[in-house]
């Protein structure tokens, strides 16, 4: 297939390219590098003796997106290119809506322009808030508890009506857990620019010597330990997760939301204990008060995935803290090293 990969160049974005161009696939990659770098687009070349096609644009010029696939011609479009953090999205969030909605609007209609039919979201976990029950299933009511999650929600609703448009048109939502670890390779991987936001990232550079020490948001939750708990996914099983999502709209049409997890939830505290495993490095930790808006637990439902796309996690918590320390090891500042 002809496939377009809005934002190709982020964290999950070179990951699935990677996977998709070893399906044989033949893509172009749409970014504006507003959260990444060249290196990580040369990098996926390198490995994957590939080629593909490159287009430094964003999302939100609709007219020159629309003359970009009136030239390629895409089959399908995977969409990652958005903004994703929660706290900012709490501060600018009328550049979330016009990045991750208008953006997401525009590229529909570039789509449209060029007769395009299918499309792969990345949505998120976070567009169930907090839970009524455990684990999330796909059913389970949606009530984004900030910003981020809402631009995420309503994508998925705006896709969802485009998908009613025509009988012939095929959307997926994979709503991810949390992604964390590296490529095999410790070519690419996660390289968030500032202080990490998330978990995994954090203990990384402590790890190298980068922080000194983890702040563990909250150790009083109904919990293992007190510590949150979250279903981590290895980010080669979410690449693949794509791959067969698109296999998947190939053959049909219409919407479909699937959680992408493990099913399995793990602490802050057990993480902090695969990492030390894995790096040989000890975490000094430093407990402090909850972070606003954290679930004390959260991890997937994977009947769905398994169900329609035959796919389900291979990798567990230690390959992705192993992984995660090759990349951090071999690119102590991320692509800035290079
Ligand atoms: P990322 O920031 O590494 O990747 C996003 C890419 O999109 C970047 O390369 C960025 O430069 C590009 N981009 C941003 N705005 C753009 C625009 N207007 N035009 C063109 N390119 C643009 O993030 P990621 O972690 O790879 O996440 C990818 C997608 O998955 C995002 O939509 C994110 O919301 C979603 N998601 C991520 C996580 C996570 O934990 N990483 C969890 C759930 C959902
Ligand atoms: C965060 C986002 C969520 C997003 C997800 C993507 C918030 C409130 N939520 O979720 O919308 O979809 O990332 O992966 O930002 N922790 C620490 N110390 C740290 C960092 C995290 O103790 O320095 C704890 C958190 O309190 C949480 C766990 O580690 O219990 C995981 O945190 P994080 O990696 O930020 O992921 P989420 O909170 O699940």
């Amino acid at each position: 297939m002809r496939i377009a990969i809005t934002g190709g160049a982020g964290y999950i974005g070179s990951h699935t390219l990677l996977d998709i161009l070893g399906d044989g696939h033949e893509a172009l990659v749409i970014d504006n590098y507003a959260n990444s770098s060249p290196e990580a687009l040369a990098r996926v070349k390198s490995l994957s003796n590939r080629t593909f096609e490159m287009s430094e644009q964003t999302i939100t010029d609709q007219p020159s997106l629309s003359e970009t696939f009136q030239q390629f011609k895409p089959e399908a479009v995977i969409h990652f290119a958005g903004l994703k953090a929660v706290g900012e999205s709490e501060d600018i969030p009328l550049t979330y809506y016009e990045e991750n909605i208008q953006g997401t609007i525009s590229l529909l209609r570039a789509m449209d322009g060029c007769g395009c039919k299918n499309i792969i979201f990345s949505s998120s976990a976070t567009v169930y808030g907090l839970p009524d029950y455990l684990p999330f299933d796909e059913a389970h009511p949606t009530a984004p508890i900030n910003t981020y999650g809402r631009t995420k929600y309503f994508a998925e609703e705006i896709i969802h009506d485009w998908t009613k448009t025509d009988p012939a048109k095929s959307a997926v939502v994979l709503r991810y857990f949390n992604p964390v670890g590296a490529h095999k390779s410790g070519m690419i991987g996660e390289d968030p620019a500032g202080i990490p936001n998330n978990l995994v990232p954090f203990i990384a550079q402590v790890a190298i010597g980068r922080r000194d020490a983890l702040s563990v948001f909250g150790n009083d939750y109904e919990t293992k330990d007190g510590t949150g708990v979250r279903d981590y996914i290895h980010i080669n099983d979410l690449a693949s997760g794509h791959v067969a999502a698109v296999d998947y709209i190939a053959e049909h049409t219409g919407f479909e939301a699937i959680n992408l997890g493990t099913g399995r939830g793990y602490s802050v505290l057990e993480v902090v204990a695969a990492f030390e495993k894995a790096s040989g490095k000890p975490i000094p930790l430093r407990y402090e008060p909850r972070r606003k808006g954290d679930l004390a637990n959260s991890y997937a439902e994977c009947d769905k995935a398994k169900r329609l796309l035959g796919w389900h996690a291979q990798f567990g918590i230690n390959e992705m803290c192993e992984d995660v320390w090759r990349w951090q090891s071999q690119n102590p500042h991320g692509y800035r090293d290079n």
